[in-house]
């Protein structure tokens, strides 16, 4: 197996990969070796050493990858935000590969990550209105609810329970079915397609059949909502800007939501809740009523579950660090090496809930930073609390050593949770 590309890997780029032009043929990009794939790997909730021993001596460097793309690894934290706030330098648009790696410009998959201004700046837009703190307040009942609905049903279980699936998918898929404006009648099928195509034990010829059925079900969504439009963010996008937006537009929206917000929340979720495991001080600090807004945030940048920004490719020569990068070279900023840079503090690789982790990179920075942040952040601020108040005596299931975390996958994240609740048995 050595050099080629996990399934995890390939199933994430074939998801990103994907718009209303249609799938990206990935048969060439896809076979990355180990050379490339490193900065992705992770020993337990760590980046591995190499990741710090490159940030200290090369913030940016070559990455030797084939197929005659010129690419640069980036993970000093300045390093990072420079690149990523350099609109006028980097593009993300990915027919800059046209012509290399057997890609070409019709292959370009769309959608906001994938978008430079103007095209960006029209769909953002479009998408910041909904997630304001206004807007989002609508959901935040609801969302307190969908925990509390999460938690008696585990409740009312006997045995171990799989926490990934019990607590950290249908969080936020039910609250971006909130957010969508997916009717109630839908939701049980809608998780099931959703959460399918994340599904890292099937193959990814079944992620992606899930995958297209539920871009499927969005474009059915999106036509049932223009003759009838709800009251959540579809509804909301037709009733407003109806005329400005056809539905494979509003579909791919929708499709980015989904994408970009149900596998990093549920990655945070599952992940923070081993952390907390360990960390039985912080549970109880959190079970007594203390502040846990500076608790997510440290977790945000601790776990870093977003661990390379899209890809990036510089439109002229730039010099980035003191670096010279040639107009067309791809660049890849490792989000996990810039969160633990030395500049933001001392012990950067301990998880610390006593420091102030407000400048963190998880959610990105500059045009593209996450649009969904205050989102994800009022899902992680209700659901851990309620978590620990409610199970005071959970706890790993197994041997930590049997955890199966992803390999090298850009999303970092475990495969199953398994916990005793009780703390017993
Ligand atoms: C803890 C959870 C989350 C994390 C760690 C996360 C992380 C990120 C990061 C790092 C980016 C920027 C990527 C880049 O610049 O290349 C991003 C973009 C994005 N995120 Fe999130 N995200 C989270 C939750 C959400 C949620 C809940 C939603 C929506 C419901 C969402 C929707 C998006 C969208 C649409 C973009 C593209 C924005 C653009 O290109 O302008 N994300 N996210």
């Amino acid at each position: 197996m050595t050099g080629l590309l996990r399934l995890p890997m390939l199933s994430w780029l074939a998801r990103r990969y994907v718009g209303g032009s249609g799938l990206l043929d990935l048969s060439n990009v896809s076979r990355l070796p180990d050379s490339v794939l490193w900065p992705l790997k992770r020993t337990g909730l760590d980046p591995v050493d190499e990741l710090g021993r490159w940030r200290e001596h090369q913030p940016v460097g070559r990455l030797p990858v084939p197929l005659g793309i010129r690419a640069w690894l980036v993970t000093g934290h300045e390093e990072v935000r420079s690149v990523l706030g350099s609109v006028d330098a980097f593009s993300n648009d990915f027919g800059n590969l046209a012509g290399s790696a057997g890609v070409t410009a019709q292959h370009n998959p769309g959608g906001l990550g994938f978008a430079d201004p103007p095209v960006h700046t029209r769909l953002r837009r479009l998408l910041t209105p909904e997630f304001t703190m206004r807007r989002l307040s609508r959901l935040a009942p609801r969302i307190t609810a969908i925990v509390a609905e999460q938690l008696d049903a585990m409740a009312a279980t006997s045995g171990p329970v799989d926490l990934w699936q019990a607590f950290a998918l249908p969080i936020p898929s039910l609250t971006i079915c909130e957010l969508l404006g997916v009717p109630y009648a839908d939701r049980a099928d809608f998780q099931q397609l959703s959460t399918a195509r994340f599904d890292m034990a099937v193959d990814t010829t079944s992620s992606l059949g899930a995958m297209s059925q539920s871009v499927a079900y969005l474009l059915d969504l999106v036509g049932r909502q223009r003759k009838s439009p709800g009251d959540g963010l579809l509804g909301s996008l037709i009733r407003e800007h109806g005329d400005a937006i056809d539905d494979l537009e509003l579909a791919g929206l929708a499709d980015g939501v989904l994408t970009g917000g149900l596998e990093t929340s549920a990655s945070m979720l599952a992940l923070g809740s081993l952390v907390l495991m360990d960390n039985p001080a912080t549970a109880e600090a959190l079970r007594a009523g203390e502040a846990v807004d500076p608790f997510v945030e440290e977790l945000l940048r601790y776990l870093t579950v977003v661990q390379v920004a899209f890809p990036r490719f510089a439109t002229r020569d730039v010099t980035v660090g003191g670096v010279d990068i040639a107009a067309g070279d791809a660049v890849v900023c490792s989000l996990s090496g810039a969160n633990r840079d030395g500049s933001l503090g001392t012990g950067m690789d301990r998880f610390d809930p006593g420091r102030a982790a407000g400048s963190h990179l998880a959610f990105g920075y500059g045009i593209h930073r996450c649009v969904g942040a205050e989102l994800a952040r009022m899902e992680l601020r209700a659901a851990y609390p309620a978590l620990v108040r409610r199970f005071p005596g959970m706890r790993l299931a197994g041997d930590p050593a049997d955890l199966r975390f992803r390999d090298a996958s850009i999303v970092y994240g475990v495969e199953a949770l398994p916990v005793l609740l009780n703390g017993a048995g």
